[in-house]
């Protein structure tokens, strides 16, 4: 028999779906899961023809319930310190590859936490955004204190923190925490609008720009900008900075190699 996976990968045209499959548990995260979506998230990085990744989750309930509370029920304190949940969505943000997460349904805890270690959020009018942690009495451990801080700022992430309340995909679109709020029935159309919008760009400019902004917002200005000035002059080094100033002065579209 075939041992069942909790994550299913397809390429569409450029765009990398990695489903999160478990509907049973509200597609919560236990470490069989956690290993799949790092293997996935590796063969997508190698692959020359993946430009942006989606995280989606299946059934229409959920993104992803958060931690495998069944798991976490059993960890010992120093389990607590290996890389875990929170090094796999360090490796996320760090991807070269564009991270769109698609979010339907409840998106909990280390679900929320992965969500916002994507790049771009795109919400529907049915997504359930919390970190109720707290209620486990634990905190967020994947992310969550941090990212949800810089995302939103401090007094509403303390506030989402702490009372572990839910908000709604459009209250997220309002806060912030999500870059667009969809209906249902519009999210696949808003996911390839949005990724062909980023798959016109050249891949080394698209990772230079991605990480002088992941690498740079917590940093001072003058290293940050010092970081961006870098950036920018191996951007100026590549065939797709001539590619890309030539094709606007022949009033064409550019057409990047990824060199
Ligand atoms: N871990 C393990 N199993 C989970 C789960 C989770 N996080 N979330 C849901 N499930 C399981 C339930 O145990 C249930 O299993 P059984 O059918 O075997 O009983 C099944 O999924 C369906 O769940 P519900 O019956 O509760 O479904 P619902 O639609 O009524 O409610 C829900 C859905 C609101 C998501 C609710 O299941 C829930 O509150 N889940 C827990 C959410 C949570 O606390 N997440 C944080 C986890 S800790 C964490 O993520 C730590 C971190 O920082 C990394």
């Amino acid at each position: 028999m075939e041992p069942v996976s909790y994550v299913d990968v397809e390429i569409q045209q450029g765009i990398y779906f990695l489903t999160l499959n478990r509907m049973e548990a509200r597609n919560a995260l236990d470490t069989k899961m956690l290993a799949e979506i790092e293997g996935a998230l590796d063969e997508a990085e190698k692959s020359q023809d993946v430009k942006v990744i989606v995280v989606q989750g299946a059934g229409g309930k959920s993104f992803a319930a958060g931690a495998d509370i069944k798991q976490l029920q059993a960890r010992k304190p120093l389990e607590a310190l290996v890389p875990g949940m929170q090094g796999l969505y360090q490796k996320i943000e760090n991807c070269s590859k564009v991270t769109i997460a698609a979010v339907d349904g409840y998106t909990l805890g280390g679900g929320c936490e992965l969500a916002l270690a994507c790049d771009i959020r795109i919400a529907t009018k049915n997504a359930k955004f919390g970190l109720p942690e707290l209620n486990l009495g634990i905190i967020p451990g994947a992310g969550g204190t941090q990212r949800l801080a810089r995302v939103i700022g401090k007094g509403r992430a303390l506030d989402m923190i702490l009372t572990g309340k839910m908000i709604d995909g459009e209250e997220a679109e309002r806060i912030g925490l999500v870059t667009y709020y969809v209906e249902r029935e519009e999210l696949k159309e808003k996911i390839e609008e949005v990724a062909s919008q980023i798959m016109r760009k050249g891949p080394v400019a698209i990772q230079l720009a991605k990480h002088a902004v992941h690498k740079g917002y917590d940093l001072d200005m003058e290293t940050a900008l010092w970081i961006e000035k870098l950036s920018q002059s191996i951007a100026f080094g590549t065939e797709d900075k001539q590619e890309g100033t030539t094709a606007f002065i022949e009033k064409r579209q550019a057409e990047f190699q990824n060199k």
